[in-house]
């Protein structure tokens, strides 16, 4: 079934993206795309919906982005925001100008007498609470177009062309801040561009395992599975599109939290009847961190080493004599507008963190069925493909493991001891009914000793730290401030219950200035 396509067309916002959740929310597909993408591939994409989204800069300024005024003669309705209006009015003959009172933040929206189909449902005369973020206001409209809501400072706040489908607002209905923009959004998707309510999960899953079908044929996959949200999801979708011609390779590294491997295993081999090949490389990763105490170092032998398993794995396999021709991997959306989007891959703090240069040394070709979604939405996906919720609603685990939370050097007994309290703090936060709002928490162990008392005897061991932080995608993170009597239940249990352990501290450092792991 052909879907249908909600084109965002990218001048910088920050809410961009938040557009083209917005439009998903409401079953509708959507994609961003730059707003210099040549006008053949829009007509090739043939949405049914165009959104201009909001950006920074002025549409005066020299070299400021626009598109080809043809855009609005496709026939396909168009809804400007912020930028988008502004862009909008200029292009179709309006006039432009720079407000003499900047509006940020909340302000109030006045809808005019027969708004029309953008703002159906809403009374004339009715205020509106709207986030504005702009310096530039239209202050002539465009031949055609009609005022429909208006504040003081930004007397066009809404601008409609009934007859040819071109919208405008100064405000970002995208935003939780203007608490009726969802229905804004779906006005213009529903009653004016005729789109049809019918992109769901279930509806992404069914195309997503007829494309993989199409694209592997009868050749065959290999993925890298760490148990982690992304690469569990790709697996699963694989698996169902083309069953056990898909291998599934889980590294063992040693550096693990208690019970993963053994929940990969009983969930992949087991439940979904996977091929999946556990490497127990663990002896080789902690040979490689013999002696090694330097974070970046730690960081450089262990991804050395994956790659090195992994290679060896999948060569062992056969290759492409044996039909291996594709890598699946569980990239997200978020991941691919940042590398195509104007403004240049942006920095992307943890892509240093994941492990590159596979598909080259290998020669295979990727699969990665998730490109299209958001991090909620590959949830969702997982959920529809069976996985369950402690799977799908982990915390986030960094590929180095347990070694970047091991401070000094990392043996096997120190690995132990860090586990055994990892062990305790997940228990702990999970049984206070915190883990799935809480962004990660975990257990560092430092290497400082300092003396204690245990009975009658003194007892000279190391420190645990305990860390938890909020987070919505780990770029900046606040300290958790937990429950006291939690604190004591962990700080309690750990040096009871974790021989080498007799102190516990809390880590009360955000990010920034703090990262969350500590190396
Ligand atoms: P930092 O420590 O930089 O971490 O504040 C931010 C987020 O990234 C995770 N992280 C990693 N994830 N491989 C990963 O897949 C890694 O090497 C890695 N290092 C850090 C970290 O757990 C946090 O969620």
């Amino acid at each position: 079934m052909a879907r249908e396509l909600c084109l965002i067309l990218d001048f910088g916002s920050q809410y961009t993206q938040l557009i083209a959740r917005r439009v998903r929310e409401l079953s509708v597909y959507s994609e961003i795309h730059p707003f210099d993408v040549p006008l053949e591939t829009i007509r090739a994409l043939s949405p049914k919906a165009i959104v201009l989204s909001g950006g920074p800069s002025s549409c005066y300024e020299p070299g400021a982005p626009t598109v080809s005024p043809e855009l609005f003669a496709l026939g396909v309705p168009v809804l400007g925001i912020c930028y988008g209006v502004q862009l909008t009015a200029k292009l179709l003959g309006g006039e432009v100008v720079p407000s003499s009172r900047r509006e940020y933040g909340r302000a109030h929206v006045r809808v005019r007498a027969g708004a029309g189909e953008l703002l159906h449902g809403f009374q004339p005369g009715e205020e509106l609470a709207v986030w504005m973020s702009h310096g530039d206001r239209v202050e002539r409209l465009p031949e055609g177009f009609a005022l429909i809501g208006e504040t003081d400072s930004a007397p066009a706040a809404a601008i409609a062309d009934e007859r040819r489908r071109i919208y405008g607002v100064q405000f970002h209905p995208e935003v939780a801040h203007t608490p009726r923009g969802g229905e804004i959004l779906a006005n213009f998707l529903f009653r004016v561009a005729g789109c049809t309510p019918s992109w769901t999960m279930a509806s992404f899953a069914e195309d997503a395992v007829a494309r993989i079908r199409e694209r592997v044929g009868d050749a065959k996959a290999i993925l890298g599975l760490s148990g982690g949200v992304d690469s569990s999801v790709a697996a699963a979708l694989l698996l169902k599109a083309i069953g056990r011609r898909l291998t599934c390779i889980f590294v063992d590294n040693g550096l693990l939290r208690s019970g993963e491997r053994a929940q990969v295993e009983a969930l992949f081999a087991g439940a979904f009847h996977a091929d999946l090949r556990v490497v127990d490389a663990s002896a080789r990763f902690l040979d490689g961190l013999r002696g090694v105490t330097d974070p970046e170092q730690k960081r450089k032998r262990i991804g050395r080493t994956f790659i090195e398993v992994f290679d060896e794995e999948a060569h062992a396999l056969g290759g492409e004599a044996a039909g291996y021709r594709f890598l699946g991997q569980g990239t997200l959306y978020p991941d691919v507008i940042e590398s195509v989007s104007h403004r240049g891959p942006s920095a992307v703090i943890k892509s240093h963190h994941n492990v590159g240069g596979l598909p080259e040394r290998m020669k295979l070709a990727l699969v990665e069925p998730l490109r299209e979604l958001f991090k909620d939405e590959v949830r969702a996906l997982g959920a529809e493909l069976g996985l369950p919720r402690n799977v799908l609603w982990r915390q986030p685990f960094p590929g180095p493991g347990l070694a970047v939370r091991c401070l000094g050097e990392v043996t096997r007994e120190r690995l132990d001891v860090l586990r055994a309290a990892d062990a305790i703090i997940d228990e702990e936060i999970r049984a206070a009914g915190l883990y799935e709002s809480i962004w990660q928490s975990f257990g560092v162990l430092l290497p400082v000793r300092s003396v204690g008392v245990m009975g009658d005897q003194r007892t000279y061991a190391e420190t645990l730290c305990l860390r938890a932080v909020h987070s919505q995608d780990g770029m900046t993170a606040d300290w958790v401030p937990l429950p006291y009597d939690l604190l004591g239940t962990i700080s309690r249990r750990v040096i009871n219950e974790v021989r080498g352990v007799n102190r516990v501290v809390y880590d009360i450092t955000s990010k920034p200035p703090g990262t969350i792991e500590w190396e």
